[in-house]
C-alpha cells in the first residue's frame, strides 16, 4: 500500500470518539498529565450525546430519600441479571460524586426551589428495594446530554487536549495481540495518520443505524465495535438491544422518558392507561423493556390508536402549558416539528424505536478491554480500552434503565482515566509498529475507494436495515431469528459487490459510509446470530418460543467473534455473580415485577 503516505503521531493515549464518555476519558487523561490526543469523525458537541434529554442517574436525595444500594438494586433487577455486580456497584456508588463533579464543571441543572439540583422520576428507577418509583434523575430541562456535552468539550480545551476533527479512525495496530495505535483517515484533507499510542481508548458509541427506525444519530454505526471484531476480539451480548417506548410514530425521534417522569402516560384507542394492566406499581415508569412489549402487545391486540390501529398516545397535555416550557421544552418543540403535535392540547403518537445497544466491547470496570479466555475469563488486552455504549461492561445487562446511561458515560471515561493514570508512564518511549496492521487499514479504504460492483452503499444499508426491524424485533421467535440470520448473511455477501461513486479522498462522503457500512454490518449480523441463539427471554431480548428467562442455562454473557466473511462463532463467558464491598451483598435472581 505504498500509494498511501502515512503522517505519524505518538501519545501517550488517543481517545477515540468525543461523545460524553470520550470527553470524559479525554479529560481526565489529560488532567493525569498523559499527553492525549482525541480523534473524533464529527465536531465534538455534534456527538449523540447531545440527543440524550432526560437526566443522568445519581441517589443524590435532593427530592426525597434514596440511596446507591437501591440505585444498585433497580439496576440490577432493570438488567434482568444478565448485569456484572461489581460493575454495577461500581457505577451507582461513583455516580453521586459523578453529578457534583459535572455540576462544578459548569453543567446548568435545573433547580429546586432550594437550588438543589433537580430530579425526576425514570423508568425502573424505585426506592426501598422496588416500592415505588424515586426521582433520580437529575436533569437539565430535557436536555441533559447536550449540557453536559457542551460543559466535558469546555473542561477538556481548558486542559489543552489536543482534538482531531473530522477524523475517520478506520482501524487498530495490533501486534502480537498488543493494541498499539490506530489509523485514521482526515476527512477534511484526505491525508491519513497512524497514530502511536500506549493505549488506545474506543468511546464510539453505539449502532443504532442497523435498524431503520431509531433514535440514534447517523453516526451511530459502531465503528469501534467493528475494529475490535477485525483485530479476531469478541464482542459481547450484542443480542440485547433496546427499544424506547417513546420514539415519534414514523419520525423516531426520542421523546424522553422524563415525559412520564414528569407525569405524562400512555393510553390506547379505548383512552385505558394500559400500563396499570402490566405494571401495577411502576406503572408508565415501568423498565423499558417492559413498557415497549407492553405497547407492542397492544398494538398486535388491536387496541393500537389511529387509522391503522398502529401506534400509542402519550398524554402530556394535562401538565399544562408552564411545566411543559420549564421542564420539557425540547420535546414539545420535536413534537411539534416531527408530528405536527401542540403537546399542551393533543397527544403524541409514538412508538418503540431503537434506541441502545446493551452489548459491545467487553470490559471490566476500568474499561480495559477483555479477551476472555477458558482459563481466565477476564483476561485483558494490553493497551485498549473501551467505554460508553460501545462497551459492554457490564452495567446494563439485558436492558439498561433509562439516565443511566449518561451516568456510565462519565463514571466509566473517568474510571478509564483513572486506570490509565496508574498503569501507563507518561512520555514513555513507543517502538515502531507493524507494517502489516498499516497494510491492512490502507487495503481496506483502498478496496472500498475503487470499489465497482453494481450495489451502492444506500441500497445494501436499506436492505439490512429492513432486515434487522422485521427479524431482529422487540419480540422474536426462532422463525424470525433464523429468516433474519439468513437474510442478513445473504445482504453481507453483497457488500463484494459494492459501488462507490466518487473516488477522491478529500470529504468522500461515499467512502465514509461505506466504511460505516462494513461496521455496521459486523454488529447487525453478531446481533441476530446471538439473539437466535439464545433459547430463552431476558430483559430487551424477548422470545415467543422461549418466553422464560433461564438462569440454570443462560445466565452468561454471549461472547461472538465475527470474520471477515461476516461468520459469526459463538461462546460465553460467566456473569460476574460478587459484589467489590462488604457494603451490599450478591442480589440474587428473582423474578421482574414492577
Ligand atoms: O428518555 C430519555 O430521556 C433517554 C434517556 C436515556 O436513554 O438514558
Amino acid at each position: 500500500m505504498s500509494a498511501y503516505e502515512l503522517i505519524d503521531h505518538e501519545y501517550d493515549v488517543v481517545v477515540v470518539g468525543a461523545g460524553g464518555a470520550g470527553l470524559r476519558a479525554t479529560l481526565g487523561m489529560v488532567q493525569a498529565g498523559l499527553k492525549t490526543a482525541c480523534i473524533t469523525k464529527i465536531f465534538p458537541t455534534r456527538s449523540h450525546t447531545v440527543a440524550a434529554q432526560g437526566g443522568v442517574a445519581a441517589s443524590l436525595a435532593n427530592m426525597s430519600d434514596d440511596s446507591w444500594q437501591w440505585h444498585m438494586y433497580d439496576t440490577v433487577k432493570g438488567a434482568d441479571w444478565l448485569g456484572d455486580q461489581d460493575a454495577i456497584e461500581y457505577m451507582c456508588r461513583e455516580a453521586v460524586p459523578s453529578v457534583y463533579e459535572l455540576e462544578h464543571f459548569g453543567v446548568p441543572f435545573s433547580r429546586t426551589d432550594e437550588g438543589k439540583i433537580y430530579q425526576r422520576p425514570f423508568g425502573g428507577h424505585m426506592r426501598d428495594f422496588g416500592a415505588a418509583p424515586v426521582p433520580r434523575a437529575c436533569a437539565a430541562a430535557d436536555r441533559t446530554g447536550h449540557a453536559i456535552l457542551h460543559a466535558l468539550y469546555q473542561q477538556s480545551l481548558k486542559f489543552n487536549a489536543e482534538f482531531f476533527i473530522e477524523y475517520f479512525a478506520i482501524d487498530l495496530i495490533m501486534e502480537d495481540g498488543v493494541c498499539k495505535g490506530c489509523i485514521a483517515w482526515d476527512l477534511s484533507d484526505g491525508t491519513l495518520h497512524r497514530f502511536r499510542a500506549q493505549s488506545v481508548v474506543l468511546a464510539t458509541g453505539g449502532y443504532g443505524r442497523s435498524y431503520f427506525s431509531c433514535t440514534s444519530a447517523h453516526t451511530c454505526t459502531g465503528d469501534g465495535n467493528a475494529m475490535v471484531a477485525r483485530a479476531g476480539l469478541p464482542l459481547q451480548d450484542m443480542e440485547f438491544v433496546q427499544f424506547h417506548p417513546t420514539g415519534i410514530y414514523t419520525a423516531g425521534c426520542l421523546i424522553t422518558e422524563g415525559a412520564r417522569g414528569e407525569g405524562g402516560y400512555l393510553t390506547n384507542s379505548e383512552g385505558e392507561r394500559f400500563m396499570e394492566r402490566y405494571a401495577p406499581t411502576a406503572k408508565d415508569l415501568a423498565s423499558r423493556d417492559v413498557v415497549s412489549r407492553a405497547m407492542t402487545i397492544e398494538i398486535r391486540e388491536g387496541r393500537g390508536v389511529g387509522p391503522k390501529k398502529d401506534h400509542i398516545d402519550l398524554h402530556l397535555e394535562h401538565l399544562g402549558g408552564d411545566i411543559l416550557h420549564k421542564r420539557l421544552p425540547g420535546i414539545t418543540e420535536t413534537a411539534k416539528i416531527f408530528s405536527g403535535v401542540d403537546a399542551t392540547k393533543d397527544p403524541i403518537p409514538v412508538l418503540p424505536t431503537v434506541h441502545y445497544n446493551m452489548g459491545g466491547i467487553p470490559t471490566n470496570y476500568h474499561g480495559e478491554v477483555l479477551n476472555p479466555t477458558k482459563d481466565n475469563p477476564d483476561a485483558i488486552v494490553p493497551g485498549l480500552m473501551a467505554v460508553g455504549e460501545a462497551a459492554c461492561v457490564s452495567v446494563h445487562g439485558a436492558n439498561r434503565l433509562g439516565c443511566n446511561s449518561l451516568l456510565d458515560i462519565v463514571v466509566f471515561g473517568r474510571a478509564a482515566a483513572l486506570r490509565a493514570a496508574e498503569t501507563i508512564k507518561p512520555g514513555a518511549l513507543q517502538g515502531p509498529t507493524p507494517k502489516a496492521a498499516d497494510d491492512y487499514a490502507l487495503s481496506r479504504l483502498d478496496r472500498l475507494r475503487h470499489a465497482d460492483g453494481s450495489s451502492y452503499v444506500a441500497e445494501i444499508r436499506l436492505n439490512m436495515q429492513n432486515a434487522m426491524q422485521r427479524d431482529a424485533a422487540v419480540f422474536r421467535t426462532a422463525e424470525s431469528l433464523q429468516e433474519g440470520v439468513k437474510a442478513v448473511s445473504d445482504i453481507a455477501t453483497t457488500l463484494k459487490d459494492i459501488k462507490l461513486a466518487d473516488r477522491s479522498m478529500i470529504w468522500n462522503s461515499d467512502l465514509a459510509e461505506a466504511l460505516e457500512l462494513e461496521n455496521l454490518m459486523v454488529c447487525s449480523i453478531s446481533t441476530i446470530v446471538g439473539a437466535e441463539a439464545r433459547h430463552e427471554s431476558r430483559g430487551a431480548h424477548a422470545r415467543e418460543d422461549f418466553p422464560n428467562r433461564d438462569d440454570q442455562e443462560w445466565m452468561k454473557h454471549t461472547l461472538s467473534w465475527c470474520d471477515e466473511a461476516y461468520k459469526v462463532k459463538l461462546d460465553y463467558r460467566p456473569v460476574h455473580t460478587y459484589t467489590l464491598s462488604k457494603d451490599i451483598a450478591y442480589i440474587e435472581p428473582k423474578a421482574r415485577v414492577y
